[in-house]
């Protein structure tokens, strides 16, 4: 296996080490593929088979068991829940493979953004990494706006919040991801079937390696420590197929798990269960300016379609705020910039990422829309198709989802690009193109896509948060 680098300080003893799929030597991947491949074979039952583990994430089918449909999207829970969920996965696989030294590998589409080949390659059954439902195993990159600048975004953000904070961000890269990966019709596309595609725990093995990235950057950044969410209980399978039972408060930090990842030190548990200051309720945003009449009751404006096609939305200031549109937005401890897409429908997902920029200038090359990107709608376990399935998280009147455009703001207003009276969100649909796919063909695809998929919205707003005292 791969030493670690000569500024990784060396594991504390007893620590195990989740490496990068890249690195993995090729008996670690046989070992991955054996494990795979024994809970595959076991009965559905089985606490421990690979069907009843993908059914703890979602299930389609009426649920056998307490432990099943138990995922934890936009909430608090998100980050735990999901390490929790590896962790036990993670000794099962061990105990499946017959191999003590076997770690679930992540990952890491930031600088990989095309799946791993032993997830591809080869393409057949006999491969028990391979999924013939995931639309990106005709080997196109994920779009370095998800991958790259959404996952930075959400990093740069100090506040664990759930809604616009580092946990809520991340989850919009994350469902993206998902979508993305899966295709229209894929596991990985619905919550209820995307623990079933084995890359799923490698995606997640992601998410969770960038949970203790982000608690490494300091400035701030701790988890939540109100009691409430310190001792949630959830439950899980382990490697004897008895039913575990954690509280948050003991799965926070990987470090008292016994791994950390091969390029990310452990946070200090200190930091990790940190006490912030009592939990000061936000305060309320203004609506600043809108795509409608700000007056206008959300259910009562006209949904719009979003197709396979550049967007432009012009926002109004609303008068009564045009004051707090002109203020000075420093990049952090002032008041905050929100960007709004609200009343959002689908009937699935499309199969490919739409972007949200603020204030793109319409010849901006593909290097320079970098600058004024907001975020990336996120689609997962939101659509009509995902309501109609057991655990499907949409609401009946859409969904909104709200960006932090903060520093947005203060770098558009440091280069004279901001005016309250002029602001406008364009929705920007890339497309994943496989190598040697022609750009015609592409297109094609992605506006059928994009019609299966029949996205509206209602409104884009923009609100401004005042800074905390
Ligand atoms: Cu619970 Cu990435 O999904």
């Amino acid at each position: 296996s791969c030493p670690p680098g000569p500024s990784d300080p060396p594991p504390p003893p007893g620590v195990r080490v989740r490496q990068n799929v890249a690195a993995l030597t090729t008996a670690q991947l046989d070992s991955l593929r054996k494990g795979v491949a024994a809970m595959k074979a076991l009965p559905d039952s089985d606490p421990r088979s690979w069907t009843f583990q993908a059914a703890i994430h979602g299930t389609d089918i009426p649920p056998t068991s307490p432990l099943f449909n138990k995922c934890e999207h936009g909430t608090v829970g998100f980050l735990p829940w999901h390490r929790g969920y590896l962790y036990y996965f993670e000794r099962i696989l061990r105990w499946a493979a017959n191999d003590p030294a076997l770690m679930l590998p992540y990952w890491e589409w930031g600088t990989a953004p095309t799946v791993p080949g032993a997830f591809r390659l080869p393409a057949s059954a006999t491969n028990p990494l391979y999924d013939a439902t995931r639309t990106l195993n005709n080997g196109a990159a994920l779009p370095n706006s998800v991958v790259v600048d959404g996952v930075n975004n959400a990093l740069a953000l100090t506040d664990f919040d759930s809604g616009v904070g580092f946990s809520g961000t991340l989850e919009g890269p994350h469902g993206a991801i998902h979508v993305i990966t899966g295709g229209p019709g894929g596991n990985m596309s619905a919550v209820s079937r995307a623990a079933r595609d084995p890359i799923f725990w490698l995606h997640h093995g992601n998410i969770d390696r960038l949970w203790d990235r982000w608690l490494n950057l300091g400035g701030g950044r701790a988890n939540p420590s109100d009691p409430t969410f310190l001792d949630t209980q959830y439950s899980f399978a382990d490697e004897t197929g008895a039913t575990v039972t954690t509280k948050v408060r003991d799965i926070l930090s990987s470090a008292t798990l016994g791994y950390r990842y091969d390029d990310t030190p452990n946070p200090a548990v200190a930091a990790a269960m940190a006490l912030t200051t009592a939990a000061v309720a936000p305060p309320a945003a203004t609506l600043a300016a809108t795509s409608s009449a700000p007056a206008e009751a959300l259910d009562k404006v006209e949904a719009k379609p979003l197709g396979f096609e550049v967007a432009r939305v012009k926002l109004a200031p609303v008068p009564d705020a045009r004051a707090a549109l002109a203020q000075a937005f420093p990049a952090t401890g002032g008041p905050r910039v929100l960007v709004a897409v609200e009343g959002v429908t689908a009937d699935r997902p499309p199969g490919y990422a739409v972007g949200v920029y603020l204030n793109l200038p319409p010849d901006a090359s593909a290097e320079e829309r970098r600058r004024y990107y907001v975020g990336t709608l996120d689609f997962f376990g939101k659509t009509k198709a995902d309501e109609r399935a057991a655990h499907g998280h949409g609401g009946g009147g859409g969904f909104t989802q709200t960006f932090d455009a903060t520093a947005l703001a203060a770098r558009l207003q440091g280069g004279k690009g901001w005016d309250p009276d002029a602001l406008s969100v364009v929705f920007l649909p890339e497309a994943p193109t496989p190598p040697g796919a022609a750009r015609d063909e592409v297109v094609v695809q992605a506006r059928a896509s994009a019609e299966a998929a029949n996205v509206r919205y209602k409104r884009v707003a923009v609100r401004v948060l005042p800074a905390r005292r």
